[in-house]
């Protein structure tokens, strides 16, 4: 199986129900821990690259080790550009293999969103790459941004046929109501998403892949390994799975997921290292992580995106 776009997963996914995970990666671990899930209950994949980790890790490098776990498992792999904020990002990495890039225009007013999401997708679809957009806004932290929640905003269902009219972007990002990072809803705060708002887009966009950032379920077990070895994190909350469930079956195709593989990793390593403090070897408490990023992966494909036998 090759390294592919996302149009056939999502028309897939979109006709029966499911989503697409898309995971993000920074390293070797993280990559074979995903692709081995992916491979084992033969489902479709979407690794997704930040800024920050072609910054952290360079561009050529997560190619390649991609393109080594494409050629170890036989999956199909679509690599994808996690929140491009310029068309130089998106250009680099359309000219660098990946078959799928978000141009993140949301900060900008709608107008000028259009233009630049525009100029992404001319570009991109002459070289065979498809493109995600945002409308609305996300709070939380990515790339050390911080948005606060008085910033954010939900998409406006209004404006989505314009976008997408305008700049034949091949799917979209909405807010409705999640956000980046391990503190989504205040302490004491009932977890909620604008389900009514995703309805009434998706009936004004019929067939149209809707994506989901933000939808990590920071999973309690990998917080509290955290604080149980030496962290300290206060009260952190995520989606509730029956919510992912819930979007997946509707007309979300791609639901994104970093911070749920970062506390895997985090609690994963921590543990190994309080129970034997005398080790030096990464190997030894990178193995564990690994294999914790694998389980947690292969419970999202199997019990919250319902994408495995997808292939
Ligand atoms: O949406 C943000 C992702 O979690 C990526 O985070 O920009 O810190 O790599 P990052
Ligand atoms: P989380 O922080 O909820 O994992 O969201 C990740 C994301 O949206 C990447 O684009
Ligand atoms: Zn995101």
């Amino acid at each position: 199986m090759p390294i592919v776009t996302s149009t056939e997963m999502f028309k897939k996914a979109y006709e029966g129900g499911y989503a697409i995970g898309a995971f993000n990666v920074n390293n070797m671990e993280i990559i074979q821990g995903i692709t081995e899930a992916a491979a084992e209950t033969k489902s479709p994949l979407i690794l997704q690259v930040s800024a920050g980790a072609r910054k952290y890790a360079k561009h050529v490098y997560l190619m390649k080790l991609i393109e080594a776990a494409e050629s170890d498992t036989g999956l199909p792999i679509c690599i994808h550009l996690d929140h491009g904020e310029t068309f130089e990002v998106c250009k680099a990495c359309v000219d660098g293999g990946f078959t799928s890039v978000m141009i993140d225009g949301s900060k900008h007013s709608f107008e000028d969103n259009i233009k630049l999401t525009r100029q992404v997708v001319e570009y991109a679809h002459a070289h065979g790459v498809v493109v995600e957009g945002e409308l609305g806004r996300l709070s939380g932290v990515e790339d050390d941004i911080n948005v606060a929640a008085e910033d954010s905003s939900y998409t406006n269902p209004e404006e989505v046929e314009e976008f997408v009219r305008s700049t034949s972007v091949d799917s979209l990002a909405i807010a409705i109501g999640t956000s980046h990072g391990a503190y989504k809803f205040k302490p004491g705060q009932k977890p909620q998403l604008r389900f009514d708002i995703l309805e009434e887009i998706s009936r004004r966009l019929p067939g149209f892949p809707i994506v989901l950032h933000g939808a990590s379920s920071v999973v309690p077990e990998y917080v509290q390994m955290i604080n149980d070895n030496g962290g300290n994190m206060p009260d952190a909350i995520g989606v509730p799975e029956d919510m992912l469930r819930k979007a997946a079956s509707m007309a979300v195709c791609k639901i994104n997921i970093d911070s749920d593989l970062r506390l895997a990793m985090t609690g994963t390593i921590r543990r190994y290292l309080s129970e034997n403090p005398s080790h030096f070897d990464p190997r030894q408490y990178l193995s564990p992580a690994r294999q914790n990023i694998k389980e947690l992966v292969r419970h999202k494909l199997i019990h919250v995106l319902g994408c495995v036998d997808k292939i």
